[in-house]
This record gives C-alpha cells, structure tokens and sequence, in this order.
C-alpha cells in the first residue's frame, strides 16, 4: 500500500508505522491521519502482522501534534463533521493488536493523545512531551481530557493541560505518562524485543488480555469484572489453551495456532 504521509515497513510480525512529515516535525494533517486510519484497519486485518509499532520519521519528532495550519479557518461545523465518521484516536481503540507508542522525540497535543490511545509508550530520553493546546487558545480534542487523568491522576492531568507546559522523558514516565524511558540508542532495539515479546505469544490470547484490560477504562468494577471472566471463558476454550497446557506439562515451547 502507498502513502503518501506515513511508511509502513515491518519485522518479521512486527509492522512498523512512521508518521512521516520529518520537515514538519511529523505533524498531523488531516490526510496523514486518515493514512493512518487505513494503515491500522489493514494491519489489524494482516494475518501477517502480531503487532504494531508506531513513531515518527526523523531524528526529532513522534509528532508535533495536529498540523496548525489546518485549524486556520475551520468551522464549528466542519469540527463536528470530522468527528461524526470517528478519529484516528478511536481507530487506534479500535486495534484489536497491540500498538506500542516508539516515543522518539517531540510529542505535543494530538501526538500525546495519538501516544496516550495506544497501548505500551516507550520514549527515549531524549523525548520532550507535552498537552500544548491550551497555548493556542484551544483544548484537547482527541482524547487527553479523559485518557490523561487516568494515566496520571486528575492533578496533574489539569496540570499539563491547563498550563501547556513540556515535561521531558524522566518526569513523564514518573507520572506514568510513558511505561519506560530508555536512551535514545536503545529506543529501536528495546521496543522491537518488546513487540516481538508480545508477537512470540499466542495471537489470540493476546488480543483477549488486551481487550479485558482496556475493558477497565470505559466498565464499571462489577462489569468490567464479568467482561474479563467471559473472556477467560473464550480462552479456556481454544486450542492454544490445550497447546499451552500440554506444552508446560511436556517441558516444551508451545506451538501456538492463534485459536
Ligand atoms: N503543525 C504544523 N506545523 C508544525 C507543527 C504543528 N503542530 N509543529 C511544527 N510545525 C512545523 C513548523 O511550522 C516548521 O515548519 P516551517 O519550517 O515550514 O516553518 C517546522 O515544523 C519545524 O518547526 P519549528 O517550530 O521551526 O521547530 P523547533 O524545533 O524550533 O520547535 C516545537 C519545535 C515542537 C517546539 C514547535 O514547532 C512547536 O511548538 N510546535 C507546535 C506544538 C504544538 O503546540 N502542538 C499542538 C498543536 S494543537
């Protein structure tokens, strides 16, 4: 598939998906976000692909956040439009694979909420992040006003947006904004052993633990608690249940058939 804002490449099982407006510090236009809509729906659909990794082309930016000059002259209405056929931000909700936010440098407004909707952030110290609306007269619109509190708590989630400030790679990661912070050269190689960690497990159950645990996000306890036992339910069910049973008792590696 061709774009002409994103590169996909891949790994083994591991697709990649680079923003890429290097010259613009990656920042996303409304035709780079509906690439990436397409890029994930067909990666999600790739029998081929286990999981999917998502950052920015170049050497500064996962992404400046959504591109400034596009919102020159937008309507209410056009606003509303836009979201009435869904975002990229739920598209990535959508993903029933794992998506592992590669955090390589500047990550401000819509590109924090890009990395917040996925499901691992890995940044690299040299990573500066920030929800930076609030500078342009404007507030988040992709998410970060309920996925930011519940990262970071309700504090400092009115922190960061209500003073637009940067927070470097250290502070993100003690907040819980980002789950490791790793040196700029390691970024790549600790991110492709973690998805290829991920990639080396059954498919299925994979993608059964992703949808229990961001289940907790949007389910009260009670409910929540249901969803994850009729899941364990499915799970009980699959070949890759008796597969991993009997390999354990065997003292062998499972060969797992994603069913
Ligand atoms: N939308 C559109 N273009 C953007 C952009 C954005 N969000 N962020 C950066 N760019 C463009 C700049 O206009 C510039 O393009 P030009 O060379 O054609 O003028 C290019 O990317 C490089 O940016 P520049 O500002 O020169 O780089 P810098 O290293 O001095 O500063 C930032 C980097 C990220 C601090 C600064 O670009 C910035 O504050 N960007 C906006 C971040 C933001 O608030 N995002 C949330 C939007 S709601």
């Amino acid at each position: 598939m061709n774009y002409e804002t994103i590169l996909v490449t891949r790994r083994g099982p591991t697709a990649v998906v680079a923003l890429n407006r290097p010259d613009k510090l990656n920042a996303m236009s409304m035709v780079l976000k509906a690439e990436l809509v397409r890029a994930l729906h067909d990666l999600d659909a790739d029998p081929e692909t286990r999981t999917i990794i998502l950052t920015g082309a170049g050497d500064k930016a996962f992404t400046a956040g959504a591109d400034i000059h596009e919102f020159h002259g937008r309507t209410a209405i056009e606003q509303w439009r836009m979201y009435e056929h869904g975002t990229l931000y739920d598209a990535v909700d959508r993903t029933t694979k794992p998506i592992l936010a590669m955090i390589n440098g500047y990550c401000f407004g819509g590109g924090l909420e890009l990395a917040m909707a996925c499901d691992i952030r890995i940044a690299s110290e040299r990573a500066t992040l920030g929800q930076t609306e609030i500078n342009i007269g404007i507030i988040p619109g992709g998410g970060a006003s309920q996925r930011l509190p519940r990262l970071v708590g309700m504090g400092n989630a009115l922190r960061l947006t209500l003073t637009g400030e940067r927070i470097d790679a250290a502070e993100a990661a003690r907040l819980g904004l980002v789950d490791e912070v790793v040196p700029h050269a390691r970024l790549e190689p600790r991110t492709f052993e973690m998805a290829e960690k991920i990639g080396s497990k059954s498919a299925l159950a994979v993608r059964l633990a992703k949808a229990a645990v961001r289940g907790s996000s949007r389910l009260p306890l009670d409910q929540g608690l249901r969803y994850e036992q009729s899941l364990f339910a499915l799970a009980m069910a699959s070949d890759d249940k008796e597969e991993g049973v009997r390999a354990f008792l065997e003292k062998r590696d499972p060969a797992w058939k994603d069913r």
